[in-house]
């Protein structure tokens, strides 16, 4: 039922995050929108062939001028396959991003965290503003996302939220230039909101 409900869904318009003023607060990481001053920082992120190679749409080699053209379709309204991408930031710094943007007919999470900032639960923290962002903010009754089969630490963090696997798909990787298995998962909006009522909890949601 609810996997219906949700390809139903449009997002809601966007000069609510347009205006540039949403900032979702955590502990220690910040969600806001992508500016062309993080151009640097996305080419320096993503400049990994271990980081892109987990992405589907993001070429390899990844230039300068493709951070540069990302943001600047960000500002220029996202596109409707990046609705809603935020940058996460630390320290003043953009270390990733994290996203809620249309995949086919479903509504999926996204994010990457560059290299030097991996295994500090950055990632989870930020993937859990962004769901929190989607599920209140866009009112999205339940949301997707996936992994490929060799990015186990992917999978980790979408689990951590609550999410569940339901099937693998073949998806094109634009970096590795091939189909490669991807797991699907679904995380529901009473399953996260139950999940923020554990012991787990202690994250500003913001927004
Ligand atoms: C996947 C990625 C986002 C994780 O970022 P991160 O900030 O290091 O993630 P976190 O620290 O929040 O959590 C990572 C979890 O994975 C676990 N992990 C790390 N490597 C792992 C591995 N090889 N196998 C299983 N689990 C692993 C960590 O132990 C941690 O779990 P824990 O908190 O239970 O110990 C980051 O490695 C990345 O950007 N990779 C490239 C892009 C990408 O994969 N994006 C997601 C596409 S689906």
């Amino acid at each position: 039922m609810s996997a219906i409900e949700a390809k139903s869904i449009e997002f809601p318009p966007q000069p609510a995050y347009d205006a540039g003023t949403l900032a979702l607060k955590g502990a220690r990481v910040t969600l806001r929108r992508p500016v062309m001053t993080d151009a640097h920082d996305v080419f320096a992120g993503m400049n990994d062939f271990d980081v892109v190679k987990n992405l589907s749409r993001a070429p390899w080699p990844y230039t300068l001028h493709d951070a540069v053209s990302w943001l600047d379709g960000v500002e220029n309204g996202g596109g409707p396959r990046m609705a809603y991408p935020f940058a996460i930031v630390t320290g003043g710094r953009l270390i990733g991003t994290v996203g809620i943007s249309n995949h086919g007919d479903a509504i999926e999470l996204g994010y990457w965290i560059a290299r030097d900032s991996w295994g500090r639960g950055y990632a989870t923290e930020a993937a859990r503003l962004a769901v929190g962002f989607a599920f209140t903010h866009l009112q999205l009754k339940e949301l997707e996302a996936g992994h490929f089969v060799d990015n186990a630490a992917s999978g980790r963090v979408l689990t951590k939220l609550g999410f569940a696997y339901t099937h693998t798909v073949a998806r094109f990787s634009k970096a590795r230039d091939c189909d490669v298995d991807c797991r699907m998962m679904i995380l529901p909006h009473a399953r996260f909101a139950a999940g923020q009522n554990d012991s787990e909890g202690g994250t500003d949601h913001g927004g």
